[in-house]
């Protein structure tokens, strides 16, 4: 049976949610304090860039099952499920930063009218759950809602496919309470779209669900600083770091996925999810010392980056860098946490001139860096002048770069290819100086 749903936050999960979920049949309004936004997306504009989004958000507009709202509270009365999706951005000291959730939980209490299902949706620390019932209870008699978790495990670039078709979806609910039955039964109808593809589902207690999407990500983020460190070591002893991950990938234990070298993670999950199990570890007395290791050495892997760059160079003072690739990863618009953030942090200081091009970052880029660097609309125009080329993202445009006319273009003859994107052999051959990572 189709729910009547709230969203609440439209962000990169909050929207896909939204979307994803009115396109299962449910009716579903989608809910933010961020008017603008609201506004926008009612008029089918998308406000961030996935692949596929435009697409699904006219067409369940237009369906009349979707629609979003500023009023939060009024939407949560309507409804029988209020899935959760505001940001749990890193506070000072590395703990999740819960104000967004606690606000959300004030609207719920005060808005919610007859049984309702809060579904997590966002990233939160382990007890979070337990402590959202114990806020309702205060306001709501027992047996009223039921609270579950259910982490989402969506790419970004890629959120929309992983939406429909998840490699599992994780249920956590309160398996002592009748009404955490009773909530199990309500997502079923939620996600029968899902159950009928086969999709895995995972059910467990609230706890479990939580720490599943913690471990996750940094179990994620571990393997990638891995190879970077590989790399490092590769690099340093004349090996061949794509040798290296590719016969560790064809090791049925390891994998190959997530063994790609470049200038470390970033993004708004793996640096604050990290931070936030360490935090974590740290409150109930466990030591989370691979984990601590990982950020330190992410962190390290970025400045190398920024290094190698300055010592193509021979030092940065009065150097123009064309920089393509700012967003943290390819196919998204998203820059939190951007290695590309750090490393033209370096290039600046150190008194050399950016040029930048990203296919889709530039506006995001441009509300923390200003008019300090210049920004261009193809990568040639950026490239013009400069005298070195750093590559930061992986886009797929930049892997077939027309190396000639880029040689034509630049003042000097230095690549820097932080995601090994470029055919190196042809690099040298046009007689460009190329380094990559690990290799
Ligand atoms: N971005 C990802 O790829 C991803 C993947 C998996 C999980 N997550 C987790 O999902 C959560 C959301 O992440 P995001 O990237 O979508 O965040 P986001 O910052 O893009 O979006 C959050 C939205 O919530 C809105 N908001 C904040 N407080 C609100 C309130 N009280 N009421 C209504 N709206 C409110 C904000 O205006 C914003 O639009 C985080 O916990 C994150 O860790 C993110």
């Amino acid at each position: 049976m189709a729910q009547e749903i709230t969203v609440i936050g439209t962000g990169y999960v909050g929207l896909v949610s939204a979307v994803g979920l009115s396109d299962f049949g449910n009716r579903v309004t989608g809910v933010d304090i961020d008017a603008e936004k609201i506004e926008r997306l009612s008029r089918g504009e998308p406000v961030i860039y996935e692949l596929g989004l435009e697409d699904y958000l006219k067409r369940n507009l237009d369906s009349g099952r979707l629609k979003f709202s500023t009023d939060i509270q009024g939407s949560i009365a309507k409804s029988d499920i209020v899935f959760i999706a505001v940001g749990t951005p890193e506070s000072d000291d590395g703990s999740a930063d819960m104000s967004f959730l606690r606000h959300a939980i004030e609207d719920i209490a005060e808005g919610m009218d007859g049984f309702t299902v809060v579904v997590t949706k966002s990233t939160v620390p382990v007890g979070t759950n337990r402590w959202i019932g114990d806020q309702l209870r205060k306001r709501a008699p027992q047996g009223q809602f039921a609270v579950v978790s259910n982490p989402e495990f969506l790419r970004e670039g890629k959120a929309v496919q992983d939406f429909f078709h998840p490699d599992r979806l994780v249920i956590g609910y309160d398996t002592e309470r009748p009404e955490g039955a009773r909530a199990r039964g309500l997502m079923e109808d939620v996600y029968r779209a899902l159950y009928l593809i086969e999709t895995p589902i995972v059910w467990c207690n609230l706890e479990t669900a939580e720490l599943i999407k913690y471990a996750s990500n940094a179990f994620l983020a571990t393997k990638i600083t891995f190879i970077n460190q590989m790399a490092n070591l590769a690099e340093a002893c004349g090996a061949d770091i794509h040798a290296i991950a590719k016969t560790m990938g064809m090791d049925g234990r390891i994998s190959p996925k997530f063994l790609h070298p470049g200038p470390g993670y970033g993004g708004s999950c793996f640096p604050k999810d990290t931070k936030a199990i360490v935090s974590t570890g740290d409150n109930v007395g466990v030591e989370m010392s691979v984990i601590r290791e990982v950020i330190r050495a992410n962190d390290a892997q970025k400045v190398r980056v920024a290094e190698k760059i300055e010592k193509a160079l021979g030092g940065l003072h009065d150097k123009t860098v064309a920089v393509l690739g700012l967003a943290f990863k390819a196919e998204t618009d998203d820059i939190r946490e951007s290695p590309a953030i750090r490393i033209v942090e370096h290039l600046l200081e150190g008194g050399a001139h950016v040029r930048a091009h990203d296919p889709e970052a530039m506006d995001n880029f441009k509300k923390i860096f200003g008019d300090r660097i210049s920004y261009h609309d193809d990568e040639f125009t950026a490239i013009e002048g400069s005298d070195c080329l750093a590559i930061l993202t992986e886009w797929n445009e930049f892997r077939n770069l027309d190396l000639e006319k880029a040689k034509r273009l630049m003042k000097g003859s230095c690549i820097v290819d932080a995601r090994n994107t470029l055919d190196r052999e042809q690099a040298i051959a046009l007689g460009f100086s190329y380094t990559g990572i690990g290799r």
